[in-house]
Parts: structure tokens; C-alpha cells; sequence
């Protein structure tokens, strides 16, 4: 039997952490082609902290709690959901409501809890590979024997970005913020960490690829890393614009590198993409990435995790930019 209501951790007003306040809510009731997940732990996200501060309001339809992705289990089926069984263990991208104990979502955007890994390392999995896969491999086509420059290597979108760039064959150049975090990128695959605050990383990718350039930059920063990048690229690169934490969203760039060297510039946001334009993300990573974590040898970086109740306490520590690597609400009985 399903509780009629559930505890959640809802956005009280906007502003910082502080307003993040446990509430109770009723249990959601899963619509046609859509899962209810029990769920037992939730990652925490960059996105998060935006919409928690008022400016990234959630998309219509989608639940006002923030959450964009969780593990648990499969507690109810809406109408026509062929796939899942109730108990399966799965993780899954929501469309939002993930700082709960109960979430919906279609039904397509649910994968198998990889084999060998947690629920607390399956929650990390979902926002990250997504996007990810979706910028890097499916719209910049990351191939093997190419380099890549990840920007941000220590976030939860570069760990992702390391480990599966270096898996499928890349050589992974990065870039982070103290020799700590250029370390662990290392050991999570990238052949050469940038410290950026003591090296300019143009300098240090040409001189890595013997003056040529790198195929592909998976960018967060924007501002005045996108002149810089354009140079970093080799001909026919692609830049690759998936945030601009930087805070600068218009720049002027010189039209002549992009035709002198043949350059495409890219990027997309995933939250607004269509149920089917992200199912179809899933697919491919159930078929090219899955078989990779866990018994695969590849597991998501967890930095740390936190109570439900605490989720203030993650939200800061993501704000002090100190972590490596995922942080996740533990949601269920531990
Ligand atoms: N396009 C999409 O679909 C999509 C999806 C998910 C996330 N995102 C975006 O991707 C970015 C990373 O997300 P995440 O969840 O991986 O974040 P995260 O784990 O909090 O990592 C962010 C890291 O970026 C680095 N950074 C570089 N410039 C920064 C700046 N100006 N201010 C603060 N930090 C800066 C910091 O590491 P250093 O100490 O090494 O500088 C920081 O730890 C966010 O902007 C997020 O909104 C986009």
C-alpha cells in the first residue's frame, strides 16, 4: 500500500540554502506511460541551486521540488508502462520532485540500476551520463583516437565526461581548479590535468598535441573561455557549449577561426528537450555505456551524501565548489 502523502524537500521561498525546508506532500500518482519510483537516494545538481535561487523556473507540468534524477525501486505503473515491473530497480532522469521519497516519470527515462552499483551511485548516474552523452558523443561525435578537452573536470558533469570519454578511446585533456582536483582527474582517466589558476590551457593543448589542436571542447565556463577555445581546436573541431558558469552568456567572436579552420560550435540544454529526444538518449546509453559501470569497471565518482533532511548542507557544499564528484541525498532507510 502507498502512503497518501510523503516528506519532501521543497524550495520555500527563493533565495540560499536556508530555504530549502522539509514538507510533507501527497504521494504522486504515476499518468499514462509513467513510473512511480520509491525512491532511495537522489543526486544533487548545479541546475539545482539555480532553480533554488528563483532563476530557473521548472518547465510546465514538471513538480516545483528540485530534483533532477534518483535510484530506487518501481512502486507504481501509469496506464500502458510495458517495460517495468513494480520492485524493479532502476535510476532515472526526472523531469523534477527527485528530494522526495516518491517521484514520477515517463516510464522511457528509467534505466536498470547498472550491476555491482549502489543505489546511492545509481542516483548520481542519470543528469550527468545524459548530458554527457547527448552533447558529447551524439551531437559533438566523440570518436576513439581523438583528444578531448573537458572544461571542469572535478563537477559532476567532468567526472562523467572523463570517464566516458576515456572508456570509448578518447585521450582527455582537462581542466580544474587546485592540483587536488587535477589529480583526481588523472586517476579517473585523463592523461594530462590543467590547473587553471597556474596554466593557460590553450598553451598546454597545443603543446599536447604537438601544435594541431584538440578535436572537441565540452565547455561549462563560456565568457572568455570561447575565444580561447576556438584556438585550443584543431581543424574541423567542435566546440561543444553546455553551461556558462562564468556568467557571461554573449561574447564576440572572430568568425574567421570558424572558417579557417572549419569549426562547428554546438551545445544544448537537456531539461526542455522532449520525452522522446531524451528516451532516445537512454537508449543509447543502455546500449553503449550501461555494460561499462559497475561489473564494467566504471563507477560514477561520489563525493559525498547526505540525508534528505540535510540536502542545505549538500546545496552548500556544492556551492564552495570544494567537491570532487557527485553529491546524493539518501532518501530511503539506511
Ligand atoms: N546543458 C545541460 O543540459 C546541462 C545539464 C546538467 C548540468 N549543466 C550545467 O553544467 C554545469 C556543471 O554542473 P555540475 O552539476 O556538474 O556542477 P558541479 O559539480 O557543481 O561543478 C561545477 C564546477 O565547475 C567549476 N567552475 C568553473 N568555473 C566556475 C565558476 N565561474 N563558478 C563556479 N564554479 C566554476 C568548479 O570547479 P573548479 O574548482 O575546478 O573550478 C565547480 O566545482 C552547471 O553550470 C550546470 O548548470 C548543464
Amino acid at each position: 500500500m502507498l502512503p497518501d502523502s510523503m516528506k519532501v524537500i521543497e524550495i520555500s521561498q527563493p533565495g540560499g540554502p536556508e530555504v530549502l525546508k522539509p514538507a510533507m506532500r501527497a504521494t504522486p500518482v504515476p499518468g499514462s506511460g509513467e513510473i512511480l519510483i520509491k525512491v532511495a537516494a537522489a543526486g544533487v545538481n548545479r541546475p539545482d541551486l539555480v532553480q533554488r535561487s528563483g532563476h530557473y523556473p521548472p518547465p510546465p507540468g514538471a513538480s516545483d521540488l528540485p530534483g533532477l534524477e534518483a535510484a530506487g525501486t518501481v512502486a507504481a505503473l501509469g496506464e500502458g508502462v510495458e517495460r517495468w515491473k513494480i520492485g524493479d530497480a532502476v535510476t532515472a532522469l526526472l523531469p523534477g520532485g527527485g528530494y522526495a521519497e516518491y517521484a514520477v516519470t515517463p516510464a522511457l527515462h528509467a534505466l536498470p540500476v547498472p550491476q555491482g552499483l549502489s543505489m546511492v551511485e545509481a542516483a548520481g548516474l542519470c543528469e550527468t551520463f545524459y548530458t554527457v552523452w547527448g552533447n558529447l558523443f551524439m551531437r559533438g561525435g566523440l570518436r576513439a583516437g581523438e583528444t578531448v578537452l573537458i572544461h571542469g573536470g572535478a563537477s559532476g558533469i567532468g567526472t562523467t565526461a572523463i570517464m566516458l570519454a576515456a572508456a570509448k578511446g578518447a585521450r582527455v585533456l582537462t581542466t580544474a581548479g587546485s592540483d587536488e582536483k587535477c589529480a583526481a582527474c588523472v586517476r579517473l582517466g585523463a592523461s594530462r590535468a590543467i590547473n587553471y589558476r597556474t596554466e593557460d590551457f590553450v598553451e598546454v593543448a597545443k603543446r599536447e598535441t604537438g601544435g594541431k589542436g584538440v578535436d572537441i571542447v565540452l565547455d561549462i565556463v563560456g565568457g572568455d573561455y570561447v575565444t580561447r577555445n576556438l584556438t585550443a581546436l584543431a581543424l574541423e573541431g567542435r566546440l561543444v557549449q553546455i553551461a556558462f558558469m562564468g556568467g557571461v552568456r554573449s561574447v564576440t567572436i572572430d568568425m574567421a577561426q570558424i572558417m579557417m579552420k572549419r569549426l562547428t560550435v554546438t551545445g544544448s540544454t537537456l531539461r526542455p528537450q522532449s520525452v522522446a529526444q531524451k528516451a532516445a538518449i537512454a537508449r543509447q546509453l543502455e546500449e553503449h555505456v550501461w555494460p561499462l559501470l559497475g561489473g564494467g569497471g566504471l563507477r560514477p565518482v561520489i563525493d559525498s551524501t547526505y540525508p534528505l533532511d540535510q540536502a542545505a548542507e549538500a546545496h552548500r557544499r556544492m556551492e564552495s565548489s570544494a567537491h570532487t564528484g557527485k553529491l546524493i541525498l539518501e532518501v530511503g532507510e539506511r
